[in-house]
C-alpha cells in the first residue's frame, strides 16, 4: 500500500460486490444457490429448475418452469449468418474459441446493451441465450467431428436435447440413456454458479461498462478457458493420461507438483476459497463411481485419479497448503464415460455456468454497480524528456 491504494494481487482479500445469489463457506465446504444446498439441488432438482432459481431468485412452480422452457425452446434457433461464421472456422479451432466468438456474434442480431430496467426485455435476452447457447455448444462439438448440425427435438427436455444435438447420428433415432441424462443434469447443476470466481468477475466487469449480456458472456467464456480455472478439467484428463502412459507413476507427478522449479501443478487440486474440501468434488467423485459402474465402463484413469487423491491427502506439502480435489478433478472422467471428447470438457463447464453468469450479470446491472476500474501503484520511470531517435 502507499497509504492510499492497497494492492491485493488476484483480489484474494477484496470483496467486489454485495450478492444474494450464491453462498460459499470455504472452511466448512458449504455451497448454496439462493439458499438451497448444493447437495439437495444435485439430488432433487434438474438443471433448468436450478437455472431458473439462480436467475430469478426462487425455485420455479410447475407452470413457471414450463413457461420458461417453452420460451427457451422458441428461441433455440441460430441465425443462418451465425452458422456461416461457424462454417468458416477451421476444424482445428478449439471449441471454447468457437463458442466465445459465436456467443458474441449473436449480439449482431440483438440489442447489444439490454435495457435491464425493462423486465420483459431482460427476460427476452435471457431466454434467447438459454436457448441458443446449448445449440452452439453442440454445434462446436459436431463441427470438430465433421458431423452434420442438429437441432435435436423440441419435444425433449433441456438436458435431453443437449445430448441429442451432441450425439444424434444422422441415420438413426437417438435414444436417451437415463444414466447419462441424470449425470449431465447433476454436472451442470454443480457447475451452475460459484460467486465471484474469475470468469464470473469477468462477466460482471465487462457488463459494468454496459456492454450487452452476450458480449459479457463471451468474455466470461474466454476467462473460463484458462487451465487455472475451467480449463483445468481438460488439463486434469491430459495429466491423468500422461501418468497412465508413464506406467501410472503418480509419485513422479507428485514430486513435479512440489518442485518449486517445475511449473507443473497437480491439475484439479487446490482452490482459492475451499480450504477443506470442495463439496462439488465429493458429489462428482461419488457420481463418477456410479456412472462408470452403471455404464459398465472400466476406466483405469479413475483408479489413477483416486490414487493421486489418496497420495495428496497424505502428503504434507498438499496438507499444509490445504490442497484438495476441486470440481474439475473428477468431472472429466464422467464426461469421458459419456463419450464427450476432452476438448469439449471446458465447453460443458461453460454450459453449466451460463445461468450463474446470467444471474450475476443481471444482479450487477439491477444494482446499478459503477463501471469496474481498479487503481494501481505506479512503479515505472520518473518523468524524463523525449530524445530524438538518432540520439538513442
Ligand atoms: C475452478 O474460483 C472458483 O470458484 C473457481 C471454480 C469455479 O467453480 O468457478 O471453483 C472452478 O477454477 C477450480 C480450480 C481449477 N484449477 C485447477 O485445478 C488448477 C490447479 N490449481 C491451482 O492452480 C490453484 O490451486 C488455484 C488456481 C485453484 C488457486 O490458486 P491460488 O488460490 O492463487 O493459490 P496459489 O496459486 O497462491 O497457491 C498457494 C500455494 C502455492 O505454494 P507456495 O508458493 O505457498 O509454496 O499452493 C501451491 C502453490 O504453488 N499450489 C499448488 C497447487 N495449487 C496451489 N501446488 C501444486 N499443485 C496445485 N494444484
Amino acid at each position: 500500500t502507499n497509504g492510499i491504494i492497497t494492492i491485493d494481487p488476484g483480489y484474494k482479500n477484496t470483496g467486489a460486490c454485495l450478492s444474494g445469489i450464491t453462498f460459499l463457506n470455504g472452511e466448512k465446504g458449504i455451497l448454496r444457490y439462493r439458499g438451497y444446498s448444493i447437495e439437495e439441488l444435485a439430488e432433487k432438482a434438474d438443471f433448468l429448475e436450478v437455472a431458473y432459481a439462480l436467475i430469478f431468485g426462487d425455485l420455479p412452480t410447475t407452470d413457471q418452469l414450463a413457461q420458461f422452457h417453452s420460451d427457451i425452446r422458441e428461441k433455440a434457433i441460430i441465425d443462418d449468418d451465425v452458422k456461416k461464421i461457424l462454417d468458416a472456422f477451421p476444424k482445428v479451432a478449439h471449441p471454447m474459441g468457437v463458442l466465445s466468438s459465436l456467443t458474441s456474434a449473436l449480439t449482431a442480431f440483438n440489442p447489444s446493451s439490454v435495457n435491464v430496467d425493462s423486465e420483459e426485455e431482460m427476460y427476452r435476452a435471457i431466454v434467447k441465450i438459454m436457448g441458443k447457447f446449448p445449440v452452439l455448444v453442440a454445434w462446436a462439438m459436431r463441427k470438430k467431428q465433421g458431423l452434420p448440425l442438429s437441432y435435436g427435438s423440441n419435444s425433449l427436455g433441456y438436458v435431453e436435447n443437449v445430448l441429442t444435438m451432441m450425439f444424434q447420428r444422422p441415420d438413426e433415432e437417438y435414444v436417451i440413456n437415463p444414466i447419462i441424462k441424470d449425470a449431465l443434469d447433476k454436472l451442470l447443476i454443480l457447475h451452475a454458479d460459484h460467486e465471484q470466481n474469475c470468469s464470473t468477475s469477468t462477466v460482471r466487469i465487462v457488463g459494468s461498462s454496459h456492454a450487452g449480456l452476450f458480449p459479457s458472456l463471451s468474455a466470461g467464456i474466454s476467462a473460463l478457458w484458462g487451465p487455472l480455472h475451467g480449463g483445468a478439467n481438460q488439463a486434469v484428463l491430459e495429466m491423468l493420461e500422461a501418468i497412465k502412459e508413464d506406467g501410472g507413476d503418480t509419485k513422479k507427478y507428485m514430486a513435479k507438483a512440489k518442485d518449486k522449479n517445475d511449473p507443473f501443478r497437480l491439475m484439479g487440486f487446490g482452490h482459492r476459497v475451499y480450504k477443506n474440501f470442495d463439496p462439488r468434488a465429493k458429489i462428482i467423485k461419488k457420481a463418477a463411481d456410479q456412472v462408470l459402474n452403471d455404464l459398465g465402463v472400466e476406466d483405469p484413469i479413475l483408479e489413477i485419479a483416486k490414487g493421486l487423491e489418496q497420495e495428496a491427502l497424505n502428503d504434507p506439502y498438499f496438507v499444509d497448503r490445504k490442497l484438495y480435489p476441486n470440481v474439475d478433478f473428477y468431472s472429466g472422467i464422467i464426461y469421458r464415460a459419456m463419450g464427450i471428447p476432452v476438448e469439449m470438457f471446458t465447453v460443458m463447464f461453460a454450459l453449466g455456468r451460463l445461468p450463474g453468469w446470467i444471474a450475476q450479470w443481471r444482479e450487477m446491472r439491477l444494482n446499478k454497480e459503477p463501471i469496474g476500474r481498479p487503481r494501481q501503484i505506479y512503479t515505472g520511470e520518473n518523468h524524463r524528456a523525449f530524445t530524438e531517435i538518432k540520439k538513442r
